[in-house]
């Protein structure tokens, strides 16, 4: 049976993760973060002390790079690289500014393209990224982009870092934040931008659990879930 997708994009902090996590688990699909994917590669190039636009460097090095993606028994993924468990350490701002500028790179993005379309053959996805319902995903059944404004967005970042005791300030993210959204947006390789049959949410003003209510509506409408 062929299986089913819903693609999620937009902004850093618009609540992608949050709420992919929450529709996941409610329908019993494998979340899938692609964002983890290209940390990953950020956090390779930022131990290896490449510059993070170094073009030449970082296409040399991406041969030596092996990523995996693990899922546990609550169903949350681990990110492998090289072997090593690098879950939390991608989560570092450093990695997040690295993330965005080698996502910018074309042959980066060709080299973490199949493993993403290949998850979504294998189990019933609900995928987050910028250009999942344009580029990896363009046959999903539901696709929304989610967006808010960046003050919010940065605040509830800075929440969830705090959380995961990430030392940081509010302007700090806010900065991170405008800064990802204009690298992510301009880039010409995939930018981030809503596909032209995604349905647009905005949650500057409504909270998780109307969100949630919008996205499982769609999806109990669009897939039968
Ligand atoms: O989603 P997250 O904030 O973890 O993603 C980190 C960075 O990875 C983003 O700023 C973006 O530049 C890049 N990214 C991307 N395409 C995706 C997912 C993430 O370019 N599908």
């Amino acid at each position: 049976m062929e299986k089913r997708s819903i693609a999620i994009d937009g902004p850093s902090g618009a609540g992608k993760s949050t709420l992919a996590r929450m529709t996941a688990k409610k329908y019993g699909l494998i979340y899938v973060d692609t964002g983890a994917l290209y940390r990953s590669v950020g956090l390779y190039m930022l131990h290896h002390d490449v510059a993070s636009k170094d073009e030449a460097r970082i296409v040399k090095l991406l041969p030596k790079i092996s990523i995996e993606m693990r899922y546990d028994e609550e169903s949350l993924q681990h990110m492998f690289l090289n072997g090593a468990d690098v879950t939390d350490k991608i989560r570092i701002p450093e990695a997040s500014i690295y993330a965005s500028d080698v996502s910018a790179l074309k042959p980066v993005r060709a080299f973490l393209l199949s493993m993403q379309k290949e998850m979504a053959v294998k189990y019933d996805v609900i995928m987050d990224g910028r250009d999942i319902g344009t580029v990896v995903l363009p046959n999903a059944g539901l696709k929304i982009f989610l967006t808010a404004q960046p003050e919010i967005r940065a605040r509830r970042r800075y929440k969830e870092l705090l959380e995961k005791r990430i030392d940081t300030t509010y302007e700090d993210v806010l900065r991170d934040i405008l800064y990802r959204d204009k690298n992510d947006s301009e880039r010409s390789a995939a930018p981030l931008k809503a596909a032209d049959d995604a349905i647009l949410v905005d949650t500057t003003d409504i909270g998780l659990d109307e969100c949630l209510q919008i996205i499982c509506a769609l999806a109990e409408e669009r897939l039968g879930l």
